[in-house]
């Protein structure tokens, strides 16, 4: 999963999950709107709701397909994927690491010995892929695409800022890089013969995400990279924690449903009847798919029929192809409201749960002491035609914002959650089928 998410419902999921119980009982359906991180949709699923988890970020279906949808670990024949000559290392690395996390928390389904075994095969994939050299490649198959766009080294790292500044991007050390490479390199490999299925194949990515996170010279976000120093972390090199997969196994079985890069204002229609929407959109003018574009490509790779002619298109300093953006009018103060009001009219439900925040949002910025306007637009929303006279409640958690912005100091910010009851006339919508592409934005 991904640790540095802007707009993480983590810090406040208690809260959420204390809204969410006084509207909804185990077994109740969820469909939460803005998924990004996962953060929510996998606390609902561990509190026994049905979820249906959409965003507009390819990364956030993979860690659903990885995490949400399944009730049980995935399973690899790690036999024939780790080349025989390294298979006895492999096997054994995997057990030393299964009995150092035994009894540790989210570490529970190890108790199962078909999960256990499970397990070890898989951590016998993520050791080959920490291990793996070129030459246990096919030749065809041994592509430098990220050392090439990502790294300084590259050859096709140059970038013409907008200002005119010239540079390379430096995203990864070229240590790192390499083991990008090989990773993509055979995880495309493995996706393309199709010799993992895909449960293993999303659980490798969302895996693998959370590593590439780790090294990365960003201050959080991929929209840019520190032009002439590097973020200490981006230094180490790259390691795969074992992922803590309690969040597989715990909570509801569902059947759990995860779209695909649907804007959220078509997919809700399509989500079915659903006893609670969670709606956290983004708040300000910060395009999610451009500040978080690498985690897309590294999970589009594998599927790319042509990598070459992707690479050939990226533009701006931080190497994105423009085909892969999608402008979010979420993130537009003129559209922000009607749209908050046209997705909950499409959608067929009892409650609504609305997260808001008082820090930068469309109406109030880093250096202006807090505005009520954005809340009170949505309190106008909720309290409008299509929701129950009276039903409106606000709940403000306070939390300090580390969130730097040229320079301005941490401040007490509140987070909001707004919930009210939908009118029982106001409801409309379709039968699920979360699939489709993202659409690209002229
Ligand atoms: C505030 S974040 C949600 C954070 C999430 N609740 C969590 O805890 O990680 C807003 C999310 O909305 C997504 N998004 C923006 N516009 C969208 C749209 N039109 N349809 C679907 N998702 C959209 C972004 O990709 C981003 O992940």
């Amino acid at each position: 999963m991904l640790a540095r998410y802007l707009g993480s419902k983590q810090a406040i999921l208690d809260e959420l999950l204390t809204t969410v119980g006084r509207h909804c009982t185990p077994g109740s359906h969820v469909v939460d709107a803005f998924s990004g991180s996962l953060a929510v949709s996998l606390g609902l699923k561990k509190s026994g709701y049905r979820v249906t988890a959409n965003d507009i970020n390819l990364f956030s279906h993979v860690l659903a397909e990885a995490y949400l949808v399944p009730s049980q670990l995935p399973q690899c024949d790690a036999k024939s994927l780790v080349p025989a000559a390294r298979r006895d290392e492999a096997t054994a690395t995997a057990q030393s690491s299964i009995e150092k996390l035994d009894g540790s928390p989210g570490f529970g389904f190890l108790k199962e010995p078909e999960h256990r075994r499970r397990y070890q095969d898989f951590l016998m994939l993520l050791h080959h892929l920490s291990t793996l050299q070129p030459q246990d490649l096919p030749v065809g198959d041994r592509r430098n695409h990220f050392l090439d766009t990502y790294c300084e080294e590259g050859g096709n790292s140059a970038y013409v800022s907008s200002r005119g500044a010239e540079g390379r991007r430096r995203f990864f050390t070229e240590e790192n890089a390499r083991r990008i490479d090989l990773v993509m390199n055979q995880i495309r490999s493995w996706h393309r013969s199709e010799r993992v299925d895909a449960p293993t194949y999303a659980l490798l990515l969302a895996t693998f995400l959370r590593a590439v996170e780790k090294v990365s010279n960003t201050q959080g976000t991929y929209h840019d990279f520190p032009r002439s120093t590097w973020d200490s972390r981006a230094l180490r090199p790259l390691t795969f924690d074992p992922p803590a997969l309690d969040v597989i196994t715990e909570g509801s079985p569902g059947p759990h449903l995860a779209g695909r890069e649907q804007d959220s204002l078509d997919f809700v229609a399509k989500a079915g009847r659903h006893d609670l929407l969670y709606l956290d959109p983004p708040y300000n003018f910060r395009q999610y798919s451009a500040y978080y574009f690498l985690p897309n490509v590294l999970c589009r790779y594998p599927e790319m029929a042509d990598p070459d002619d992707y690479f050939s298109k990226v533009r701006f300093v931080r190497g994105q192809n423009p085909e892969d953006d999608f402008t979010s009018t979420f993130c537009k103060p003129k559209h922000f409201i009607e749209d908050m009001g046209t997705l909950i009219e499409r959608a067929d439900c009892d409650t609504v749960v609305i997260s808001y925040f008082t820090g930068r949002n469309h109406w109030s910025k880093f250096d202006t002491e807090r505005s009520d306007t954005g809340l009170e637009m949505l309190s106008g929303l909720l309290e409008g035609d299509l929701f129950e006279p009276g039903s409106l409640t606000v709940t403000e958690i306070p939390r300090r914002n580390y969130a730097s912005y040229g320079g301005y100091q941490a401040r007490t910010v509140a987070e909001l959650i707004l919930v009210a009851t939908k009118r029982r006339d106001q409801s409309r919508g379709t039968a699920p089928s979360p699939s489709g592409r993202l659409q690209p934005v002229a």
